[in-house]
């Protein structure tokens, strides 16, 4: 078994922190989550759902009054254009000042304050993402959390203490989980904008034992330790890697595959690692297998949670359906897609909650224990059971919504 490095042994990767944010932003995101929480933001943002394209113009109908809530839903859920005179009657001058200076709002040309950052809102957390509008300046997009994210979140552990690492941070969100119970987190991020957004859902969520750095997995953290690892890497399969919240590679594995390898130089004994991904089946090998062999290896006690597999189609849906504003094109691109999908050989592909323990056992098992997250949104059977008085099945995690 390849034992964990002693955790004194940190090396120069605080090089790469990420500037802590100023005192005076912190502030103003203290400011922001009181007033959030005074109007039920994150109760009322979270039942809305994801907001997208095609949901935004209905919400934006639903809440168009002028009340602090729907204020603050139309600037930080929704992004859109509000009034002066009327975000002047929810935001004192201080706050519009400081969410100025943070760039979480902007003025627009005709004088009006525009959302510029997303407050996306999952069991108490409220974490900062890209809106899903297009922008005028191109960016690399922090990842809005969608089910994969939120599924991580229901599976993820409460160990009491320890140090905690968030790779693949984005918006933060599974630091900000492991940091309601680790003594310490450490996120990481490859893209500057997204180690800058984490930065301020820490900030928004209160979680001052924590620490970003901008870095290439467990580049930003060599030599250094941790009780708890935590992993939404990108793992969509495409030709060309053009967003980096999203592709994984020419066979989608390629982020996960570098996480998996680094668990037994980075996990303490005993520690845990929570990755959640799609795990995909090609004629000759699957990524399941792959993940068995690499948890055989390094004797890590695995448990693989998994939706039932779907095919490529399915596939080819669920990734390019956001795509469809002009028919003709997203039609060729389904096409293409699923020409590439034939060429590499894909036979089908599952959701996947992977969790390993450093424990020197070697235990492997894969279940179905997850919805499939990419067609329902609600566990239907857990709802089922809750509604009928039935016992829960023990393989659910958290009971589902
Ligand atoms: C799917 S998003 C996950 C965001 C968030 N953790 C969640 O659960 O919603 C993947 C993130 O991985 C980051 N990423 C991609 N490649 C990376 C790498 N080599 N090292 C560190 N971060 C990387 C992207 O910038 C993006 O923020």
């Amino acid at each position: 078994m390849s034992h964990a490095q002693d955790a004194s042994s940190a090396t120069a990767a605080s090089t790469t922190d990420v500037t802590p944010l100023d005192a005076t932003i912190v502030e103003t995101l203290r400011h922001l989550r009181r007033l959030l929480d005074d109007h039920d933001y994150a109760g009322v943002a979270e039942a809305q759902g994801p907001v997208d394209l095609r949901t935004g113009p209905a919400l934006a109908y639903k809440f168009r009054d002028a009340s602090p809530l729907s204020v603050l839903l139309h600037l930080f859920l929704l992004g859109l254009d509000t009034s002066a005179t009327t975000v002047d009657g929810v935001l004192t001058s201080a706050m519009q000042g400081g969410l100025l200076t943070a760039g979480i709002l902007e003025r627009t040309p005709d004088g009006q304050w525009r959302g510029t950052v997303q407050l996306f809102a999952y069991r108490g957390a409220i974490v900062c993402c890209d809106h899903a509008r297009a922008r005028a300046v191109p960016i690399e997009p922090v990842y809005s959390p969608g089910n994969d994210s939120t599924a991580l979140v229901d599976a993820s552990l409460d160990l009491e203490g320890g140090r905690a690492l968030d790779l693949c941070t984005g918006s933060g969100i599974q630091a900000v989980v492991a940091g309601r119970h680790a003594q310490e987190v450490v996120a990481v991020d490859i893209n500057p904008r997204a180690a800058r957004f984490a930065a301020m859902s820490l900030a928004l969520n209160a979680v001052h034992r924590a620490t970003v750095r901008l870095g290439d997995l467990y580049d930003a953290v060599a030599g250094e330790t941790f009780d708890l690892i935590t992993a939404n890497p990108p793992f969509v399969i495409n030709q060309v890697r053009t967003q980096l919240y999203r592709d994984g590679g020419v066979d989608g594995g390629h982020v996960l595959r570098k996480i998996l390898h680094g668990l037994p130089t980075h996990l303490n004994d005993g520690g845990f690692a929570q990755i959640v991904t799609l795990l995909h089946d090609f004629e000759g090998g699957s990524q399941l297998e792959e993940t068995r062999d690499i948890a055989s290896r390094h004797h890590l006690e695995t448990l693989v949670l998994t939706s039932p597999p779907f095919d490529k189609y399915e596939l080819a849906i669920s990734q390019l359906q956001r795509r469809l504003i002009v028919y003709e094109r997203y039609r060729s691109e389904v096409r293409d897609y699923l020409e590439h999908l034939e060429s590499i050989k894909l036979q089908s592909c599952r959701w996947a909650v992977i969790t390993c323990r450093n424990s020197g056992r070697d235990t492997f098992e894969a279940r179905e224990g997850l919805r499939r997250v990419a067609t329902f949104t609600l566990n239907l059977r857990a709802q089922l059971t809750r509604f009928y008085g039935l016992s829960p099945r023990p393989d659910d995690p958290r009971g589902g919504r």
